[in-house]
């Protein structure tokens, strides 16, 4: 199948990493012409890069997306280099080793993850929903995890306090543009194989004690969440709003995994 998101332009955050990058990827090959940000340059070049070399369209702009102004010019970008917005996926976000458990976690380290995860989120949206309006309407993707759902005695306060806001925020924008053309879902991965988990992941003991919670034994692939989201980015989800979409492998419906 092709072309389910012809005629379609699509900004991703974080698209220089494991799931930005491979939604990307997707989203071009199906006729999205895309806006690759990141705040990592080599990084988000390197996808346009990609993209060309599969024939599509893709432009990059650089920013921060914990930075009210980055986001303003990103949607700005967009208009500008692609004359729309439909679909916005606010993917961006950071998982930082010092967080950890509420009485340990530096009140430093709170605020830049819900800066980037939660706030970025909230750009994203503050400013892409008028460009999404101007388009006729669009799809709005934001990236939760499984974490927002189900708590972790391996805490990460910051990271799951952020996801959490997350899904409610998202489900007040689905609610509040619903019969404008906006549909807005948080996409909730689980566990998924990419430089987010790299040193989590590095550690046998914290890998396995992770492992074990998992019903398949095995993480995600960046693909594999892809796909949700360009399900969710095209009009096969057009009944989709203010959704919970889990895409985690069975772990938030499990008490005993398989031996
Ligand atoms: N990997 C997982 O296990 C997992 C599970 C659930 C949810 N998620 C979420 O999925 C999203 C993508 O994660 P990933 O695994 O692809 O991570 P990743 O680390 O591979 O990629 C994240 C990308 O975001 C960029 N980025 C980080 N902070 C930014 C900022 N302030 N402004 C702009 N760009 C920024 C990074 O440069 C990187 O390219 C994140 O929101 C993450 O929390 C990941």
């Amino acid at each position: 199948m092709s072309g389910r998101l012809a005629n379609k332009v699509a900004l991703v955050t974080g698209a220089g990493g494991g799931i930005g990058r491979a939604a990307t990827l997707k989203f071009s090959a199906e006729g999205a012409r895309v806006v690759v940000v990141d705040f990592d340059e080599k990084a988000g070049r390197k996808v346009v890069g990609e993209v060309e070399a599969q024939g599509g369209k893709a432009a990059f702009a650089k920013a921060d997306v914990s930075k009210a102004s980055d986001c303003e010019a990103m949607v700005a970008f967009a208009e500008k280099q692609f004359g729309a917005l439909h679909v916005i996926f606010n993917n961006a976000g950071i998982f930082p080793d010092e967080d950890g458990s509420v009485t340990d976690t530096d009140e430093a380290v709170f605020d830049r993850v819900i800066a980037v995860n939660l706030k970025g989120v909230f750009f994203g949206c503050k400013y892409g929903i008028p460009a999404l309006l101007r388009a006729g309407g669009g799809s709005i993707i934001n990236t939760a995890s499984f974490v927002a759902i189900m708590g972790a005695a391996t805490s990460q306060s910051a990271y799951t306090a952020s996801k959490g806001a997350v899904l409610a925020l998202t489900r007040e924008i689905a609610v509040e543009f619903a019969r404008k053309g906006i549909r807005a879902n948080s996409l909730c991965p689980g566990p998924v194989n990419t430089p987010l988990l790299q040193s989590l992941l590095a550690d046998p003991a914290r890998r396995a004690r992770r492992i074990v919670h998992l019903p398949m034994g095995r993480l995600a692939e960046a693909d594999e969440i892809a796909n949700a989201a360009l399900f969710l980015a095209s009009d096969e989800s057009s009944y989709v709003n203010g959704a919970t979409f889990l895409v985690d492998g069975g772990t938030t419906g499990a008490y005993v995994t398989p031996e």
